[in-house]
């Protein structure tokens, strides 16, 4: 079983607000069609949440805990908001043939302090075995401190990339860069001195965005490749067992 994440930061337009990526989310689900028309289909989809989720994590104050009316309604909005993009890519990939269906993690798991501390993944695992692609997105959880608090799409690939054959986490950068510089490989050896260059991005990202990543791949034990989505045909290539221009985390 393979793990793919397609950031939002490819689906959708991450310096705007609501606004979809119709172009990257076509080419994305065609790609997709493609693998799964050659039997690919061992795979758990799960996609971030872009200009659908953290501008309005901010605009609500959601990330210091969901606990007044007003938060949450803002935390009802926000995982409105993530449906809608998950239902425009579900969509996508059924109308290229790939049986596609949405599982919204916001039943399924429960945070503790903004880290996921129990997930459900049985309808994910019914899901696969009955032979659909199972999608699941960044989204609003219950949290046992917070009342209620973010998980980004890249904590629930590493809870469900567990025991993956490979994860795959598509984003807009051709992996992790260093003085300009592509680091092609991330391990425990190097990741404190890889660490320092994170720099802050230029649009809204609650969850960390390149660090928040690594974070959550470093000793999991899976390896783990970071690639540039916005070239379609590099994510294809790690779905078939080849190799591609990547950051591989160990
Ligand atoms: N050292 C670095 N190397 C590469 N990218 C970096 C680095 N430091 C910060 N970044 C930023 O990380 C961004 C990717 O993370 P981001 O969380 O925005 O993407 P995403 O996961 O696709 O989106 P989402 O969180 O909405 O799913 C890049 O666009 C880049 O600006
Ligand atoms: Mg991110």
């Amino acid at each position: 079983m393979q793990v793919l994440k397609l950031g939002g930061s490819v689906l959708t337009k991450k310096r705007g607000y609501l606004e979809p990526d119709n172009s990257g989310i076509l080419s994305l689900a065609k790609m997709l069609s493609r693998t799964w028309k050659d039997g690919i289909k061992d795979i758990i989809l799960v996609h971030g949440a872009g200009s659908f989720g953290h501008p309005l994590v901010v605009k609500y104050s959601l990330n210091d805990g969901v606990k007044t009316e007003a938060q949450k309604l803002g935390a009802a909005k926000t995982h409105s908001a993530c449906v809608r993009l998950s239902t425009l890519l579900v969509d996508a990939l059924c109308k290229e043939g790939v049986p596609a269906v949405s599982v919204p993690p916001a039943f399924l798991g429960k945070m503790k302090n903004r880290k996921l501390a129990a997930f459900n993944s049985k309808p994910v695992d019914d899901l696969l075995g009955l032979g659909y692609l199972p999608v699941l997105h960044g989204d609003m959880l219950p949290d046992s401190e917070l009342g209620c608090a973010v998980c980004s799409g890249d904590q629930l690939v590493s809870w469900l990339g567990k025991n993956a054959e490979r994860i795959i986490l598509g984003t807009n950068v051709d992996g992790v860069c260093v003085d300009g510089k592509h680091i092609p490989e991330i391990s425990q050896g190097n990741f404190e001195e890889v660490s320092a260059h994170f720099s802050k991005m230029e649009y809204a990202d609650v969850t960390g965005g390149m660090k928040g990543k690594i974070k959550e791949l470093i000793g999991l034990g899976v390896p783990s490749y970071i690639v540039n989505a916005l070239h379609p045909e590099r994510v294809e290539s790690l779905l078939r067992g080849r190799s591609a221009p990547s950051t591989l985390v160990k």
